[in-house]
């Protein structure tokens, strides 16, 4: 399927399951090659993210049983290589975190460069690099490939400071860390939900960290790891995106299974432009109230406001009352979807990090270019609100990382 036709104008009313979190679900599935046993991991969305990496530790030689649409089997301890296949490893971010679960597991890895969503340029992983260089590996590319190698086999507990808060290095030395010899410490650590997520995971294997979720983790290396049954948590940018669609539909939804406490910057927002959002005992209630009035945001590292829902809460803005100003101080290029919402109609003027969008009355279809995760759900938020019938080409970016978008909105008027 390469392109949706959204027939905007229609409010959304009605219930909405969240699944479980995509960036927490690509960093457990590759930890599971650090364990010494079988691991049953459940809430996994379905999402190609998810596929391609399951697949990539199955090339790897690890036995994958899929029990139902959500829940895997992993037993990794038949797995024969630590040299990933180029083709599978070379489309996702996440594969990075193959580097620091092989080094862990095996004292060496080679993993083909990551790729994943094009925006923020380079997106480099020099914090990476930092952290397995202190934990004793050497590191190396060619070919397209980043070799990691401790030549004693077994990497040793460090002190690492992270130059830039980067969720990605953190989740990635917290995995090469755990089965070290002796204590590891990250300093500047990023604190992203699903960092503990990571962290109690691996905690539910045998780990021994602490601090996670805090800026200064703590990880004393243990011998070996055993089998766990552990879920997923829910994914807090997929409820988001969801309680957006509320409110720029003029709407009211029902979300289940629905973070609350790790959504609280985005739900502040969405409540000062004139969203209603409460917690009831079945989920997160949102409602549009008649109005909505535009704010400024700005991207932060966790609790701030999440770079992940910076495009979909600009769609909600160019329908707003007023003018919103867009601070984007994670990437230093996040903005792919402000040129196709410009073709929908929308008032948006760049500067640098800082997008300024001034409210419109109305949006209208277009046929739009997804070019990235959550550029792509931006576009189809954008679309729900437009009048006509916009198209989103490419919107296999959404398939990465929302299990099967076009059904839940389907399912409550869309
Ligand atoms: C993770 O990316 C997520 N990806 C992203 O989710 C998310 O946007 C991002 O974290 C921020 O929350 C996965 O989990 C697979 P970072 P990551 O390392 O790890 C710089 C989505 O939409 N940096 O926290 O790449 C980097 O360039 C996807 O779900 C370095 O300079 O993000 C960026 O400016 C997209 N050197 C900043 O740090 C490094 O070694 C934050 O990046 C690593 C990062």
């Amino acid at each position: 399927m390469t392109k949706y036709i959204v027939h905007g104008g229609k409010p959304l009313f009605g219930e909405v399951e969240i699944s479980g979190a995509k960036n927490a679900a690509v960093a457990i599935i590759p930890a599971a090659i650090l364990v010494d046993g079988v691991c049953r991991i459940e809430n996994i969305p379905q999402i190609s993210d998810v596929t391609a990496i399951l697949k990539i530790l199955e090339q790897l030689g690890a036995s994958i049983r899929s029990i139902n649409r959500h829940t895997v089997e992993i037993d990794s301890r038949h797995i024969h290589t630590t040299r990933t296949s180029y083709e599978l490893s070379r489309k996702l971010r996440a594969s990075y975190y193959l580097i620091g679960a092989l080094l862990g597991r095996f004292g060496r890895a080679e993993v083909a460069m990551p790729g994943g969503c094009n925006f923020g340029g380079v997106r480099p992983i020099d914090q990476h690099v930092k952290g397995f260089s202190a934990l004793g590996a050497g590191v190396t590319t060619e070919g397209g490939y980043i070799n990691a190698i401790v030549e004693s086999g077994r990497l040793t507990g460090a002190n690492i400071y992270l130059d830039v808060v980067s969720v990605g290095a953190t989740m990635n030395i917290m995995m090469a860390a755990v089965l070290a010899d002796g204590t590891t410490t990250i300093e500047n650590a990023a604190k992203e939900p699903h960092i503990v997520d990571l962290a109690n995971f691996l905690i539910s294997c045998g780990a021994q960290i602490e601090g996670h979720g805090s800026s200064t983790i703590r990880i004393k290396g243990v011998s070996s790891l055993r089998g766990t049954e552990y879920a997923i948590m829910a994914d807090r940018i997929e409820a988001g995106t969801f309680l957006v669609a509320a409110g720029i539909t003029g709407g009211e939804l029902l979300l289940k299974n629905c973070p609350f406490t790790e959504l609280e910057s985005v739900i502040a927002k969405l409540e000062s432009m004139g969203l209603a959002i409460e917690q009831r005992p079945e989920g997160v209630l949102a409602r549009y109230q008649g109005v909505l009035r535009g704010a400024d945001v700005k991207t932060r590292p966790y609790p701030g406001f999440p770079t992940d829902m910076q495009a979909q809460i600009m769609a909600l803005m160019c329908l707003a009352e007023g003018s919103s100003m867009v601070e984007e101080s994670i990437f230093e290029n996040r903005f792919m979807h402000v040129l196709e919402l410009v073709r929908m109609g929308a008032d948006i003027k760049i500067s640098g990090h800082t997008a300024m969008v001034r409210g419109v009355s109305r949006l209208t279809g277009a046929p739009v270019m997804a070019s990235d995760l959550r550029a792509s759900a931006s576009l189809v938020l954008a679309g729900l609100a437009a009048r006509g019938t916009p198209h989103v080409q490419r919107i296999y970016h959404l398939d990465r990382g929302y299990e099967r978008i076009e059904n839940k909105l389907n399912a409550v008027g869309a």
